[in-house]
């Protein structure tokens, strides 16, 4: 499959509101900003950064979302509103990584060494949350609306408030109807895990 295709199936698969993959290609920002992203990290990283920059810019002038040329981003990365997203030069963003409009991966250092979070694979993050420092979200924890974290996060982790305080996911077994609708509701944001795996965390 294409890495377009993947995106759109990816969004409509992660947005209510996506109606059909003709309509999501042409309104998706999260995902335009991706798409020329790639573009710009290419170029970036065959030292054509001034362009890159420039091209980055641009990008947010038009989606309102700052991926600096410089981050590492994975397949199947939704920004979904994306308003006021803005992503560091050394962030790095694993596989199917979702995040709402308003996240910030930030930096706390002025130091030009690494000083972005890395984001691993099928991490949620919610609307307005700021992600600071080089820390390490582990895979398929949920970030809430508005925390601020400043410190590592544990794989199927839940880190909300200021500063965040973690709790595990909860784990529910089985696959009956009412287990998956009761974890499709609680991880809304990690709703392809609920529908495809039987063991659901929320
Ligand atoms: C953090 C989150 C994933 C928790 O979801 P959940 O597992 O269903 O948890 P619940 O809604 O059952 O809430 C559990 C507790 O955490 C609290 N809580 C939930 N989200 C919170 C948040 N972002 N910040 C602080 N506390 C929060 C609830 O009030 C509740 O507290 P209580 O036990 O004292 O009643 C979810 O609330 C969230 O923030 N998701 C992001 C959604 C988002 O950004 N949407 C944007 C769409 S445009």
């Amino acid at each position: 499959m294409s890495p377009i295709r993947e995106d759109l199936r990816n969004a409509q698969a992660h947005d209510p509101a996506a109606r059909n993959a003709f309509e999501t290609f042409l309104v998706a920002s999260g995902l335009h900003a991706v798409w020329w992203h790639r573009w710009h990290h290419w170029l970036w990283n065959h030292r054509f950064k001034l362009v890159a920059r420039v091209g980055s810019q641009m990008m947010r002038f038009w989606t309102g979302i700052e991926i600096h040329p410089g981050a590492t981003i994975g397949r199947r990365f939704f920004i979904d509103h994306g308003m006021g997203v803005v992503i560091g030069e050394t962030a790095e963003i694993g596989d199917d990584v979702m995040m709402y409009h308003g996240v910030t991966l930030g930096g706390r250092s002025l130091q030009h060494t690494k000083r972005h979070p890395t984001v691993r694979d099928g991490v949620t993050i919610g609307a307005g949350a700021k992600v600071i420092g080089p820390i390490v979200i582990g895979e398929r924890s949920v970030i809430g609306a508005n925390a601020v974290v400043v410190k590592d996060v544990p794989a199927d982790s839940v880190a909300v408030g200021i500063p965040a305080t973690l709790t595990p996911r909860k784990k529910i077994t089985g696959s009956s109807p009412a287990a998956r609708k009761k974890a499709t509701r609680a991880t809304d944001p990690g709703v392809d895990v609920a529908w495809t795996d039987p063991a659901v965390f929320i």
